[in-house]
């Protein structure tokens, strides 16, 4: 379906990148044609990692010496954002496809958060949540009412929210509220309590770091350095119907899942794994609960990820955090009124979460992501983006790119190969990008990139993959 992208419709990209070396000092000074081992040559690195400046080097020794480094991160040191766009301490700019892991939903440094923020600060950041505060009450009302009251695309019954400061920690909540569901439906079964305690998540999932979430995290690499795990958790194959038998039992008090999965490598759940966990959860009075952190608030074109699907696929409990104030931390648990009244006073709590300040960034990021208009908008460029890299990367490399998919502004890339070292060369065009589970990229810009800008993107994805094809 897509046209070919042909040697010469290239011609002007390396025109254009050329245009950019010379206009940029930096890169012009340093950067040299990529001679591959073939005879073919590639375009020139506009924004090559090069020897930082003085000031430069020594904020990135400081980082290196003080902090305990869980993360490889590139010798580059970014100082400012604005809508699509990363600038870094040399002043060079670069498009971001990865809205700082899906959680730049409006972009960097948007003016309006930016002066909610200011004038949400100059009132009261925090007082604790021995009080009341009017924005949480609001914030949870809307996070609700969007949810169970959107008749063009109906969402699960969802009741009450409790708010955290991070995805993980609204995955940790949600996973106690399990184990205290699992407690009481038990008993009324006339079944022992203290057995249905088990947890089902499955392979590729990620849902955080911490011990409960991590337990649930099934990448050996995440998880044995800190084994043994939390007790109960099991690991089931990912969107495998059949399969769900041997897992999903009367000991199970929580299925957790990703409706796209996200660090796994762009894998939308089908309709059917869906159905049948409900309908599994269901007979054996364990709780469903989506995780959206990633997948939730617009990023698949719907405020919510699950109203992709019919109505007998929802959850009794949804997980978000991310965009949800587009950078300022905030995590959220969301739950039917049944779960709800399970969870007594004391039974959990946070100094942190759902900070005046926090609920009031959510409150403006939130109204303006569930914007029709915006959700709208959503889809079209990410239709969009997903044509573009499907005619102008995989069919130009169907060998080396075996699929496109995804939902939304949430795309993944099948390299047929480890696409690590691409992260690096599109870096070096100017291009951010990140990597996913099984040898794919992810492609999240911010929600608000135009079609133009994404396809600026595409172009400058489309150099780097042609270095990458040519490093085999
Ligand atoms: C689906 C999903 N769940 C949970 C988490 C953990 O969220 P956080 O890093 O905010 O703790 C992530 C983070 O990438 C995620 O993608």
């Amino acid at each position: 379906m897509h046209a070919a992208f042909t040697r010469s419709a290239l011609t002007p990209l390396r025109a254009a990148a050329t245009v950019r070396a010379v206009t940029q000092r930096r890169a012009a000074s340093s950067a040299a044609a990529v001679a591959t081992g073939s005879t073919k040559t590639v375009s020139k690195p506009t924004h090559p990692d090069t020897e930082p400046d003085a000031a430069t080097a020594a904020a990135i020794s400081r980082y290196e010496k003080y902090t305990i480094n869980t993360y490889s991160r590139p010798p580059v040191l970014f100082t400012r954002g604005s809508g699509v766009h990363m600038y870094d301490s040399a002043g060079r700019e670069f498009m971001d496809f990865s809205a700082g892991i899906a959680v730049n939903a409006l972009g960097h440094s948007d003016p309006e958060l930016a002066r909610v923020l200011h004038e949400q600060a100059n009132q009261v950041m925090h007082f604790s949540n021995l009080f009341y505060n009017e924005h949480a009450g609001r914030l949870a009302e809307l996070l609700v009412t969007s949810v169970r009251d959107d008749p063009s695309a109906p969402g699960f019954n969802a009741g009450k929210v409790f708010f955290a400061n991070s995805g993980t920690e609204a995955n940790e909540g949600a996973l106690k509220f399990a184990r205290k569901w699992g407690k009481l439906v038990a008993e009324k079964r006339g079944r022992n309590p203290e057995k249905k305690y088990g947890v089902v998540a499955f392979t590729n999932a990620f849902h955080g770091r911490s011990l409960g979430a991590l337990s649930a995290t099934y990448n050996p690499k995440y998880q044995e350095p800190f084994a043994p795990l939390v007790p109960g958790f099991v690991t089931a194959p990912f969107n495998d119907v059949a399969g769900l038998d041997a897992f999903v039992n009367e000991e199970t008090c929580a299925v957790i899942v990703e409706p796209v999965q996200g660090e796994g490598g762009v894998h939308p759940a089908s309709e059917e794994f869906l159905r049948t966990l409900r309908k599994k959860c269901d007979e054996v009075g364990a709780l469903l609960i989506f995780d959206e952190i990633q997948c939730g608030i617009g990023r698949t074109g719907k405020l919510w990820a699950h109203q992709h699907y019919p109505t007998d696929c929802h959850p009794d409990i949804l997980t978000m955090a991310k965009p949800l104030a587009n950078g300022f931390p905030i995590g959220a648990i969301m739950t039917t009124d049944r779960v709800a009244d399970t969870i007594k006073i004391g039974d959990h709590g946070t100094t942190f979460g759902g900070s005046p300040l926090a609920c009031r960034a959510a409150l403006s990021v939130f109204s303006r992501i569930r914007d029709a208009s915006f959700l709208s908008h959503v889809r079209d460029v990410g239709a969009h983006l997903e044509r573009q890299l499907g005619t102008h990367l995989q069919e130009r490399h169907p060998s080396l790119i075996t699929e496109v998919r995804g939902r939304g502004l949430i795309l993944g890339l099948q390299f047929a190969r480890d696409p690590t070292s691409l992260v690096k060369m599109a870096r070096e065009r100017g291009l951010i990008i990140i990597t996913a589970a099984g040898n794919s990229v992810r492609i999240m810009p911010p929600l608000i990139i135009t079609k133009e800008q994404a396809d600026k993107g595409v172009r400058l994805l489309a150099e780097a993959v042609d270095e990458f094809a040519a490093t085999a």
